[in-house]
């Protein structure tokens, strides 16, 4: 018996998509594609419907209004029992009481699949998340993250259109989260799967995704690659949301086709210029890219308030003209004391926002 995995990803598409209960509006006439084979993830800050997106793509909720369609097949009217998507669930709901395989196996065997045939795809599915030779223990015999591979496992040897995970990391610690968010991604790239992936951590919607969407308050604050993200988010919010950002009010001196000349304090550095007009203008400067030196020099004159040793890198906060700044500094062996003067100077991790 051969048995394999993949090839039948489909994508997702939401037309307007509106969930209300009652008064409450979770999901407020969004739209957005995740393509076919590709890994999106819904981000934001808790209440802003990451979950009851995802439950409307599952069919555990019904639209209120809009469109849903999985590949070319509108869903929108279908209940989860005819729709063709698997869950990983925050809390990974194994039965306690079956075995690792069991577990594995359980959706085949429901839908009347021969129990061998189940449980030589319920191996080949552990083996992907690197738990061949667990199938005999019982859930408790395992760590949470092995749980929550497991879990990770029943979902996937479904093998289903698209797979959906609701913050599936959050139990476990640091480490295992990386571990076990590389396995996913691994996982999902190697056999070509749809996920949809919800976290409010940003560092991990950064280093899983093809694509990220940003929610906020029911609606879509902006959605792009990781990249466009982070180096050029549309507002405040997702600035400040999606790594840390100093707010700096600054002015647009002229304007170059797709750059501007912006002077931020008196320190002139060129940005791209989005559309804005001249004038003045709100920035969003990366910890990163305000440069310190002791030197003197060109700049804005600055004195070091707070420093924190983070091992890889220094934290600095600098008092400066145009507000207290956080600066994150790699130079470790060479740390800046409260009281230092410095003169500040500006990188290109800068992005002029505009709400
Ligand atoms: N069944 C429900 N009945 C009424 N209101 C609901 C229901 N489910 C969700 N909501 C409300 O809809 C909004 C969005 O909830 P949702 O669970 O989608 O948020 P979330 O982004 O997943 O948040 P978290 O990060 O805390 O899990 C919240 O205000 C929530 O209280
Ligand atoms: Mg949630």
């Amino acid at each position: 018996m051969t048995v394999s995995f993949g090839g039948r990803a489909s994508s997702v598409r939401f037309e307007g998509v509106t969930k209300a209960f009652g008064e409450v509006v979770a999901v407020n006439a969004i739209s957005f594609v995740v393509e076919a084979g590709s890994l999106a993830t819904l981000l934001g800050p808790s209440g802003c419907g990451k979950t009851t997106t995802l439950r409307l793509v599952a069919g555990l909720e019904l639209a209120t209004a809009g469109r849903i369609l999985i590949g070319d097949d509108d869903v929108t009217g279908l209940p989860a029992t005819r729709r063709d998507v698997s869950m990983v669930f925050q809390s990974y709901a194994l039965f306690p009481h079956m075995t690792v395989i069991e577990n594995v196996a359980y959706g085949f065997v429901v839908s009347g699949t021969p129990k061998a045939e189940a449980h030589a795809k319920a191996e080949l599915g552990l083996e992907l998340v690197g738990l061949k030779g667990y199938g005999p223990r019982l859930p408790s015999e395992l760590s949470g993250g092995q749980q929550q591979r497991v879990a990770v496992a029943r979902a996937l040897v479904l093998e289903p259109q698209v797979l959906l995970f609701d913050e599936p990391l959050s139990n476990l610690d640091a480490k295992l989260r990386r571990r076990v968010r590389e396995e996913i991604r691994d996982i999902q790239q190697s056999l070509g799967l749809t996920v949809v992936y919800v976290t409010h951590d940003q560092e991990e919607a950064l280093a899983v995704s093809d694509k990220v969407i940003v929610m906020r308050n029911a609606e879509i604050a902006q959605e792009g690659k990781p990249r466009e993200l982070y180096e050029q988010p549309a507002d405040r919010f997702v600035a400040d949301f999606i790594g840390d950002a100093n707010m700096v009010s600054a002015d647009i001196l002229s304007v170059d086709g797709t750059h501007a000349r912006v002077s931020i304090g008196g320190v002139e550095v060129q940005v791209p210029s989005r559309g804005l007009p001249v004038g003045p203008v709100q920035t969003a400067i990366r910890p990163e890219s305000v440069l310190l030196d002791t030197q003197g020099g060109e700049g804005l004159a600055g004195t070091v308030l707070k420093t924190a040793y983070l091992g890889k890198h220094m934290e600095y906060t600098v008092d400066s003209p145009v507000g207290e700044l956080f600066v994150v500094d790699e130079r470790v062996h060479a740390p800046l004391a409260p009281g230092t003067g410095v003169t500040i100077r500006f990188g290109d991790r800068i992005a002029l926002v505009v709400g």
